[in-house]
Formats: structure tokens, sequence, C-alpha cells
């Protein structure tokens, strides 16, 4: 899988020909591997990157051309923002109206990290594909030295959704792209599995200084307390009612899904729910169904000829957080049509880890 680059030029690569995999991993190479990918993002071109959540997908934020590009490798809908990557916090003056004291603190203590702020738009500083016509923009510093230094080879802020194709399972490795984009895009820079696992939290500083969170992720709500005076969660996240429409236009797709169909099993007695998982599993397999579980190793089913993953200790919503969307593409790549997994703690981490659960699950949840 992981080539060197031996093409110079840059047309998209053909059905046929494997995606260019710069290995940024050995390090005498990794400078030679950037710079040519952000000669590359400079010229319009379209390059998947590593950061400390997930891979994104970059392309100059202000190249209309480049970030229709990106919507098209990955399917996306154009009502659908683009987060915007910066490397430098300079660059943030060109990019946004107006800067909070809160956000000010937020940027200091959380950059480079895996915090999104969305802020009022500068016109006419990025595409307008990038914000989906909004008049704000999605704006983060990621925390891995690739990406970083890539931001600073390409010249520009990248525009960079998850280098996945739109609906599936964001990617966690080189390989994941590979899996999705390897004919759509120009090249990817493999920095090794990524460290978080799920993406960034998205939020948005009121006028009062509270934080709304559009989407949990990476950057707990306790981490946010320690610096705003008040944290909200965004009420369209819950999905209860039609009139609490997500902020964050992304929430409301059925994303993250693997391609069987998955339910979150919750209950006290874990007698009770390791009977009701043994007994659809059961069920399943009659139906001819190929049957998997993801689940916590508290757990403890064991159903022999069911596919088991687990996310790790219920005590470490952070190991759950890094293997989920693993997780999903192996159920995948097995080919697995009827899953059940078990649900953590909305604490920490924890919070992104079930929103990102149940969006796999369709919003299926069982009580026992
Ligand atoms: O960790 C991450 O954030 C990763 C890595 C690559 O940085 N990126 C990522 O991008 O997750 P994407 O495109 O998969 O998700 C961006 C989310 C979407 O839910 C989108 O709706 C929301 O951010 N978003 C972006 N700009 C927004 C805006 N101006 N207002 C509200 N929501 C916005
Ligand atoms: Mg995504």
């Amino acid at each position: 899988m992981m080539n060197d680059w031996t093409e110079k030029g840059h047309s998209p690569s053909s059905a046929d020909q494997p995606v260019q995999i710069w290995d940024a991993q050995q390090i005498e190479k990794a400078e030679h591997y950037i710079a040519e990918a952000g000669e590359i993002l400079r010229q319009g071109g379209i390059v998947a990157f590593p950061t400390e959540t997930v891979y994104g997908l970059g392309a100059d934020a202000g190249n209309s051309a480049a970030v229709e590009a990106v919507f098209a490798a990955k399917g996306r809908p154009s009502d659908n923002p683009l987060i915007v990557h910066i490397s430098q916090l300079e660059q943030l003056e060109h990019l946004v109206t107006d800067i909070q004291p809160v956000e000010r603190r937020l940027m200091e203590h959380f950059w480079p990290g895996p915090l999104t702020l969305v802020m009022p738009v500068k016109p006419g500083a990025v595409s307008p594909y990038v914000t989906a016509g909004l008049d704000t923009v999605g704006v983060r510093m990621p925390d891995h030295p690739v990406a970083l230094r890539l931001i600073t080879a390409a010249g520009c802020p990248l525009a960079a959704p998850s280098a996945n194709r739109s609906g599936r399972p964001s990617p966690t490795t080189a390989e994941h792209v590979a899996e999705d984009l390897s004919s759509r895009i120009q090249g990817i820079v493999d920095g090794g599995s990524a460290g978080v696992g799920v993406e960034s939290t998205v939020i948005q500083v009121q006028e009062d200084g509270t934080v709304m969170i559009l989407r949990p992720g990476g950057i707990t709500e306790d981490q946010l307390l320690t610096v705003a005076p008040a944290v909200m969660i965004d009420p369209g996240l819950s999905g209860v009612s039609a009139d609490t429409t997500p902020r964050a236009p992304g929430m409301k797709y059925a994303h993250y899904a693997p391609r069987g169909s998955m339910t979150i099993v919750h209950g006290e007695d874990s007698a009770a729910v390791r009977h009701y998982i043994n007994e659809q599993l059961y069920q399943a397999e009659q139906r001819g169904e190929r049957t998997g579980v993801l689940l916590f190793d508290e757990d403890h089913v064991d159903y022999g000829s069911a596919l088991h993953l687990s996310l790790g200790s219920r005590s470490t919503p952070e190991v759950a957080a890094n293997r989920l969307y693993a997780c999903l593409r192996t159920l995948d790549a097995h080919g697995i049509t009827f899953i059940l997994a078990t649900g953590c703690s909305e604490n920490g981490v924890g919070m992104a880890v079930m929103n990102r659960l149940s969006k796999a699950a369709g919003g299926r949840i069982i009580y026992i």
C-alpha cells in the first residue's frame, strides 16, 4: 500500500491506477513528500492528510474549483459546510470579521487541537462552497505535525472535511482513505493512525460568551467549562422533534454508518442484556444474517459464530473513540449484515462516542 511518489503532475488518478500514498511516517522523507503534496494543493489539487482526529481531504479554501472537487470526491451534499484548517493564528484574521474574548481564550487553551470554532466569515475570504452559503465559517488548527507542515507548505488555509465517502465511517488510517477515495483524489499523505479517532468538537460562542456545542468531539464539555463561563449542547443534536434542527448542517445526516443494520442495546441488568443479545443473534442467524457485536469488555457476551469487536473498557471512552471507526469498517469488511452494540456513559469523550454510535445505528436503541 505504501508507494513512493513516483509520478510528477497531478491529474486525477484513473480507477485502475492506485492512488499515490506518501509515507510521511519516515521522517527523512516526510519533508520532501509534504512539499510535493503542498505544491499539488497550491495548484488546485485535492490531497488527503492526517490530523489528530481523523484524516481530512484538503483543498485550497479560496479555490472554488478545488473545493467543488472535494464535494464531488466525497459525494457530499452541497449544503454541508467544510472546516477550514490553519497552521498559524495570523491566518485567522483574514478569515473572520470578529474574535470574541472567550473565543481567544478557547484558542489559547485548545489550539492546536480538536476544537472547531464557528465564527462570522469575512466576505470573500473563502470560496462560498466552503461555507455552503452561510455567513459563518468553522476554523480549527489541527494538532498534528504533518497537517501543520502541509498547511504551511500549501501556503493557504485548507478546507478539509473527513476523507471518507459521504455517509461512511470517517477514516483513521491512510488505508481507510484509499478504500473510499483512491480513484478520486491526487494523493494521500500517510501519517500513521489518527490518535483521537473521532472528529473535532464543533462549537459556536454566543454573544453572552456561552459555548454552544454543535457537534461533540475530542474536546469535552468539562474541558470547555474550564475556559468558558457556560456550555450548552445544541438541542438539535438529540433529534427529538422536527423543530430542533441541528445548527451544524452535517449533524442532520445519517452519518458514520456501517453497511449492516446496527442496534444499540442498553440496560442496567447485564445478564438480561447478555440474554437479549444472544437471543437476537440466534434469530438473526436463523434468518441467514451474518452477525457481529461491538461491545465493551465488561459485557462478556460469548456468541461463537458472531464477529466480536471490542471498544475496550467502559471506563476508557478515549479508547472507544480511537477504535470506533476502524471497528465499523471491519464489520463491513466481513460482510456483517446484523450488528448489536452496547453503549457507554456520555461522560468526557463518551459523549462523542455515543453520538457517533447512535448515528451509526440510525438511532435504533433498545432499552432492556
Ligand atoms: O476533526 C475534524 O473536524 C475533521 C478533521 C479532518 O479536521 N473534519 C471533519 O469535517 O470532521 P467534516 O466536514 O466531516 O465535518 C464538519 C462538521 C459538519 O457537521 C459541518 O456541518 C460542521 O462541521 N460545520 C462546518 N462549518 C460550519 C458552519 N459554518 N456552521 C455550522 N456547522 C459547520
Ligand atoms: Mg465527516
